[in-house]
């Protein structure tokens, strides 16, 4: 087989930007424990509803400065009551989906997770001004994605 000058080169660049890419990949995953931004905590997506801490949804408060909030997302809402936090404290929120992907994204904030069925993620916030703020699902989910919103207030 022949193959012309150029097209060895360009070969030859495709090849090494393939091993340059999953060594960077590799070395950052491997070597220096880079992990899932929203933590690597797994749960049976099927028991969900009898697994600590979303068998008991929403509020809860760890300690004087810190809450947690544990939400369920799925198609194609969240299971999520009187969501009530205080601003200037920490909001560690767990969220999980019983079904497909979905995301957890609280409107002018920096929180944005994804939601995976089988993965808890974790994400800390504190709340600088009170209000009440949207949730939303940024991560199409089927035909009701755009009805999948809550809220929550911070006072
Ligand atoms: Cu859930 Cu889109």
């Amino acid at each position: 087989m022949h193959l012309h000058k150029y097209e060895k080169i360009w070969l030859s660049f495709g090849i090494v930007s393939l091993i340059v890419f999953l060594s960077v990949v590799g070395v950052s995953a491997f070597s220096q424990d880079h992990t899932p931004s929203g933590g690597m905590d797994m749960i049976d997506p099927e028991k969900v509803n009898e697994t600590a801490p979303f068998d008991n949804p929403g509020v809860t408060q760890l300690d004087e400065d810190t809450y947690q909030v544990a939400i369920v997302a799925l198609a194609f809402g969240y299971t999520a009551p009187d969501l009530r936090v205080p601003a200037g404290k920490e909001i560690i929120f767990k969220v999980t989906s019983t079904d497909v992907v979905h995301s957890f994204t609280i409107d002018n904030t920096k929180v944005n997770m994804m939601v995976v069925p089988g993965r808890i993620t974790t994400k800390s916030y504190t709340f600088e001004e009170p209000g009440k703020y949207l949730i939303l699902c940024n991560e199409y989910c089927g035909t009701g994605h755009h009805m999948m919103y809550t809220e929550i207030e911070v006072y």
